[in-house]
């Protein structure tokens, strides 16, 4: 006998390409041996332990202040924390928003993290097209196609999403059928960094498109990974609100990548509107607020520390950037086609000259032990595996059957000196295949 199970339930039951490859590897993974380049981890030594053991004993003094803070809290999310995202936005100018944006919006704190906001969202508008960039977030495009979405991947190229492509991809589709915009602003896996030019005519493209067809589209940008922008040479981004006419612009943020992603504080800011309100509702439903302490931390952080985690954030990823960079130039340059990353975030996105990375590949094969040939996976014991995320999980396009996004989040310098010999291996072995 079988559950009358739902369709995201029947969706559900196969776990999805990344889930399968990491929970593998996971499972038998040997510290100091094996190599994570695979997950989405920030670095340990970016999160600041002190200062949040800090800001738990000040909570704890001030009850009047911080109330409660142990308890239940309330669905919109803790009014300090609201106030103190705001006020970060405002003392440094965040997308250039002043108080007159935040006016008409509101600030809505998810129940665990942005992940929890971008799958509520998912949940609030009839499934039909969802538009998003090649290559795509792998993990939330995978959740939308179980939910019963067609994701549209549009090509990017090193400022963004391409317009061009994007108006030929819209007049090829029933508009009717679009249900959202869906723009991550520092793009996983690839970490180019939407230009400002092309978040407006996004914006102005989804404001045609609903006046058109007489309903919102939503356009709803992940900015993740907005507040690693480490290249100091890179231009500030200008929030996609600034351009919303409609009130159509959803902006998710997290404070994951820039504090802690065990905090799970993720927030909305979006119209006050019926979303907003079904936002508030839907995180009720999964937990009734995000964890209490945790919002209250997250707002004394924001308020007294951000700075100085800031500057030490930032220039950890700099530095780590350029030196893997250099590693790439001595023992990649002869099998790398091309590749971006460095400026932001801590993913390499890489393609390789004609050297497959999918799973059934030698390149892979290789990296993973599984060449059933001894001297290369090892003897008594598997050699050293090394885990990296193959482009054909994140893209539609020909090309990722070469590409491999690598994450410098996690694993430390002396790691990728071995991590950067063991890719070039790898190559080797297979183009003599
Ligand atoms: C593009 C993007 N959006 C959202 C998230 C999830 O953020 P959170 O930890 O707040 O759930 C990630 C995490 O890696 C991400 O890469």
């Amino acid at each position: 006998m079988k559950e009358k199970l739902s369709k995201l339930g029947i969706n559900s039951t196969t776990p999805s390409a990344v889930n399968q490859l990491t929970t593998e590897f996971a499972e038998d993974f040997r510290e100091g041996t094996d190599i994570n380049l695979g997950v989405g981890y920030v670095n340990d030594k970016t999160i600041p332990a002190d200062a949040i053991l800090q800001a738990f004993q000040h909570i704890i003094k001030q009850p009047e202040k911080y109330r409660n803070a142990l308890n239940y809290g309330g669905s919109e999310g803790s009014p300090n924390l609201r106030r103190s995202i705001k006020n970060y936005y405002l003392k440094y100018a965040i997308g250039e928003l002043s108080q007159s944006d935040f006016e008409d919006r509101r600030i809505v704190i998810g129940a665990n993290g942005a992940t929890s906001l971008l799958d509520s969202l998912s949940d609030l508008f009839e499934p039909g097209i969802v538009i998003t960039a090649d290559p795509f977030y792998y993990i939330f495009t995978e959740t939308l196609e179980r939910k019963g979405y067609e994701i549209l991947p549009i090509a990017e190229d090193n400022r963004g999403i391409i317009i061009t492509e994007l108006e030929k991809a819209i007049e090829s589709v029933d508009i009717e059928k679009i249900s959202f915009f869906y723009i991550v602003t520092v793009n996983n896996p690839s970490t180019v960094i939407l230009s400002n030019d092309r978040r407006k005519a996004i914006v102005k493209l989804a404001q045609k498109l609903s006046e058109k067809t007489g309903k919102i589209i939503p356009v709803i940008f992940d900015k993740a990974y907005e507040d690693i922008i480490h290249n100091p040479a890179i231009p500030n981004p200008v929030s996609g609100i600034k351009y919303d006419k409609l009130e159509q612009v959803y902006e998710i943020g997290t404070l994951s990548k820039i504090i802690a992603p065990a905090l799970r504080i993720g927030y909305a800011i979006c119209p006050d509107k019926n979303i907003a309100k079904i936002l508030i509702q839907r995180t009720s439903d999964i937990g009734f607020s995000a964890p209490l302490i945790n919002q209250e931390i997250s707002s004394w952080l924001l308020d007294n520390y951000i700075e100085k985690q800031k500057v030490k954030v930032n220039k950890g990823y700099q530095e780590k950037s350029t030196f893997i960079k250099k590693l790439f130039k001595e023992h990649l340059s002869e099998y790398i086609e091309s590749y971006s990353g460095g400026d932001a975030a801590f993913y390499f996105y890489i393609t390789l000259k004609n050297i497959p990375t999918d799973r059934d590949s030698d390149f892979f094969k290789f990296l993973s032990r599984t060449t059933e040939t001894p001297e290369i996976d090892g003897v008594k014991e598997k050699n050293p595996r090394l885990v990296y995320i193959p482009g054909t999980i994140c893209s539609k396009e020909p090309q990722a059957r070469y590409q491999l996004r690598i994450s410098y989040g996690f694993e430390e310098n002396e790691v990728f000196v071995r991590a950067v010999k063991l890719i070039a291996e790898a190559c080797r072995y297979s183009i003599q295949k």
